[in-house]
């Protein structure tokens, strides 16, 4: 139902061509007839454990609304920024695709986030190095981009995955504060671990990337430390 109220029913679709609703519900009705497992559903059979209260419609739309504006371009960014470095990097980009095209060679089994997690550790230093250098969320930045841990970390702003695999990795991966901290800490960090985590594994296994010919950054453009220059997170024009 579209008025103010609980919502009953998802399947309602008013301001749609009648023609097209008629094909849509079908569909609906079809798909229906197996149990729905996403998280738009968990939310619709929500219920308050004391009253028993579900979401009105206007919560639902609102939780909807932030799960997309926190979820998506977070995750997806990171994912980006991650091969980003590692274009810029190609020995780090050789080591982990050999890491993981040796630990899982080609089948078109999809490797998943468990085996990714607990068998790729140089995968797990370039996603903590990428999230470390380009928070894509945190509001506590160093310098408008680092993660604070960076304050007193050596070369800060070099990508170096290699701080991830050290005898004192166990505790920097500890001090990784893109998702927030305390009662507000990002609920949805778990699912973006596994996109992190199955997206980057899997896509590394299948594909090779490499940067445009005439791409401004790269490993050809160096800094006074030897290391690529980053591409500005911020446009000069923007400040
Ligand atoms: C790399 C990916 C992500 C990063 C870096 C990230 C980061 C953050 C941070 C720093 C906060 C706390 C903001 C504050 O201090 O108020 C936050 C909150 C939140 N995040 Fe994420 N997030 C990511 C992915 C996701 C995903 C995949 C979802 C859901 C699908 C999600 C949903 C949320 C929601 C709903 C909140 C608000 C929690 C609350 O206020 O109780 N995030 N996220």
């Amino acid at each position: 139902m579209y008025e103010e109220g609980h919502l009953t029913e998802a399947n309602t679709f008013s301001t749609i061509d009648p023609e097209e609703n008629k094909i849509r519900k079908r569909l609906i009705e079809e798909a229906d007839a197996l149990p729905r497992v996403d998280v738009l559903q968990k939310f619709i059979d929500a219920e308050d454990p004391v009253t028993g209260d579900k979401l009105t419609l206007r919560q639902l739309q609102s939780e909807v609304a932030l799960m997309l504006v926190a979820g998506t371009d977070t995750t997806s960014n990171t994912i980006a920024y991650a091969i980003v470095h590692l274009l810029h990097n190609p020995s780090v980009y050789k080591h982990v695709t050999e890491e993981v095209r040796s630990i899982f060679p080609d089948s078109p089994q999809v490797i998943s986030f468990e085996d990714a997690k607990a068998k790729l550790p140089c995968l797990s230093a370039v996603i903590y190095e990428t999230m470390r250098i380009n928070p894509s969320a945190s509001d506590l930045r160093v310098n408008r981009r680092l993660s604070p841990q960076s304050a007193y970390m050596e070369e800060p702003d070099v990508f170096d995955p290699e701080r991830f695999l050290g005898p004192d990795s166990a505790e920097r991966v500890k001090d990784i504060l893109v998702f927030g901290s305390g009662v507000r800490v990002c609920i949805g960090r778990n699912l973006a671990w596994l996109e992190l985590y199955t997206v980057l594994a899997n896509t590394l296994r299948k594909y090779d990337f490499s940067l445009s010919t005439d791409a401004p950054y790269g490993p050809h453009r160096l800094g006074k430390s030897g290391a690529p220059v980053e591409i500005p997170a911020v446009s000069p024009h923007q400040y």
